[in-house]
């Protein structure tokens, strides 16, 4: 059973496997409707798989139940010759995991979306796989401001995190370059600020220009049904409004957001070029105003009982430039009359203000890990990027942690080394290297490793200018990943990586059923690649920080 990612037991017995075929009857116990729905719609369409009602004592049928001496994510998969596949969830969630593997069983044409032929004959090796993840926060990171992804390609993203068992869709809607969510009080959030005329190509030192339109943005009905796509297959969206920096777009939609007391923000436009940008929201009663207006329905596009995260509300709060709060006499002001040391404070400020109104809302707050300076609220969480010392004092300081150290885990960085990665930026972070990282720091005490939620790829977008390169940067990598954040691997320098490859030569033919742009391992096929696109690879080690 070449399974990805690997599971933690597999029993396989010599002998005949189940047949499975256009007769086979599915039944499902209440409380597994969502694994019911999803085998018939995907195994019926890729293999002439109806899986058509049937009694629970069907000779070689599929039987989908709960079992509650389970954890509520595992499942126990059972084939046997006669008595038919059988998974047991310890609940909705573990029997939709255990279908997933199921699929991965069948073969590599279960991951097309109709048959090569009419009946071909199908089996499941008897056997019986037991299951359940290491963390509970299997994330990925999209970020759609930067280069949008329209709606379809986050469905198909949904599909593929399914398919590794990643339960967590971070969504980066907000940024300088772009504002892609519709915010029904404030149209020229879409109308202004969600395109831009033309486009850096490349790392910001290169020369070149992409000089046509890029844009768009989901409507409150794409929001809803990304939500509830995801939602079927167990996994929460966490959307990310990012304040108070990486927000010119806004401010180029509503001026009046910015510090005009320092810049003219009514010549804003939405930046067409990478980096951090200068222009912050001003720390006012009127940017505060209207970013709760900007929550109020992001709270309900996104309801907290969605799926397990479901609660969390991303407010950014990373890299925020301080230069004009430091010029601007409105900003201190503020820092006067609130008796705070600095614009450092001044930002812990901010970001308590939503996570004050988030919690009274009944959500919680989660921000990257700048949101530690000047102390947080209990609630609130922190996505470790800065290597694991955030994650380190969030945890000791008793806060839940999502780990996603930009050394491991920041996909839009090359995978290789060589002048063939496309658009190279950063350091070289193999496939092996993915596969090597450990989610919890070292140097924590049991009780604080508890803390660690999990873990999360980050897929960044600045280079990456459709979904065939989001593709190419995020496979293979994006299944290291997922058994990193699934199975219970040993410490890193212990894994087997050579039977992780070995299984990956099963998985690339999956992922070519479905039609995944990724890396192959030869590196770049030509179309691939960007000759002469500047990128900014960053030479040596990364800091082991
Ligand atoms: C980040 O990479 N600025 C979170």
């Amino acid at each position: 059973m070449e399974l990805i990612p690997a599971p933690r037991a597999v029993e396989e017995p010599a002998g005949p496997g189940v047949p499975l075929g256009p007769d086979t009857t599915l039944w499902a116990a209440p409380g597994t409707e969502r694994a019911e729905r999803w085998l018939r719609a995907t195994l019926g369409a890729a293999l002439n798989l109806p899986l058509r009602p049937g009694p629970p004592d069907a000779r070689d049928g599929v039987r989908l139940l709960l079992d509650d001496t389970l954890a509520p994510e595992a499942y126990r998969l059972t084939a046997a010759p006669g008595t038919g596949v059988e998974i047991r969830g310890g609940g909705p969630a573990g029997v939709f995991w255990g279908a997933q593997t199921l699929r991965q069983l069948l073969g590599p044409d279960a991951f097309r979306r109709a048959p090569l032929r009419p009946a071909a004959a199908l089996s499941v090796p008897a056997g019986a796989v037991e299951d359940a993840p290491r963390f509970r926060w299997r994330g990925l990171l999209l970020d759609v401001a930067r280069h949008f992804m329209p709606k379809e390609g986050v469905l198909r993203y949904l599909d593929l995190m399914a398919a590794h068992k990643l339960n967590v869709l971070h969504l980066h809607l907000t940024d300088d370059q772009g504002w892609r969510i519709e915010i029904r009080r404030y149209p020229k959030l879409t109308e202004i600020a969600s395109w831009r005329s033309r486009t850096k190509f490349g790392h910001r030192a290169s020369p070149l220009w992409d000089e046509k339109p890029h844009g768009g943005y989901y409507t409150q009905d794409d929001i809803r049904e990304i939500v509830a796509y995801a939602a079927e297959r167990h996994i929460s969206v966490v959307p990310e409004i990012d304040v108070p920096g990486h927000s010119q777009a806004a401010i180029a939609a509503y001026p009046e957001l910015g510090n005009t007391d320092v810049v003219d923000t009514a010549a804003l436009s939405v930046w067409d070029t990478w980096g951090i940008s200068s222009n912050v929201l001003a720390p006012t009663d009127t940017t505060l105003r209207f970013y709760e207006g900007v929550f109020e329905e992001v709270l309900e596009l996104f309801p907290a009982d969605a799926a397990e995260f479901s609660g969390f509300v991303h407010v950014g709060g990373d890299e925020c430039r301080k230069e004009q709060w430091t010029e601007s006499v409105t900003a201190k002001t503020r820092i006067a009359d609130l008796g705070l040391t600095d614009e450092d404070a001044l930002q812990s400020w901010f970001i308590g203000h939503f996570d004050a109104w988030l919690a009274a809302r009944g959500r919680r707050l989660i921000g990257w890990d700048e949101i530690l300076e000047g102390g947080l609220a209990p609630g609130a969480a922190v996505a470790s990027w800065r290597g694991y010392a955030g994650g380190i004092a969030a945890a000791r300081a008793g806060h839940d942690v999502v780990m996603c150290p930009e050394q491991y885990v920041y996909l839009d960085h090359r995978q290789a080394p060589g002048d063939d990665e496309p658009v190279p930026i950063g350091f070289v972070r193999t496939l092996e290297d993915v596969y090597r990282f450990e989610p919890v720091p070292a140097g924590l005490t049991e009780e604080e490793a508890r803390h660690v939620l999990g873990t999360q790829a980050n897929v960044w977008t600045e280079v990456l200018e459709d979904s065939a390169r989001v593709d190419y940067q995020a496979f293979p990598r994006l299944a290291a990943f997922a058994e990193v954040a699934w199975s219970p691997l040993p410490a890193p320098a212990d894994r087997d990586y050579a039977d992780f490859e070995r299984r990956m030569t099963a998985h690339y033919r999956r992922l070519d059923a479905l039609g995944v742009a990724y890396r192959p391992p030869a590196g770049p096929r030509p179309w691939q690649r960007r000759p002469g696109v500047p990128g900014r690879p960053i030479e040596g080690p990364p800091p082991n920080r």
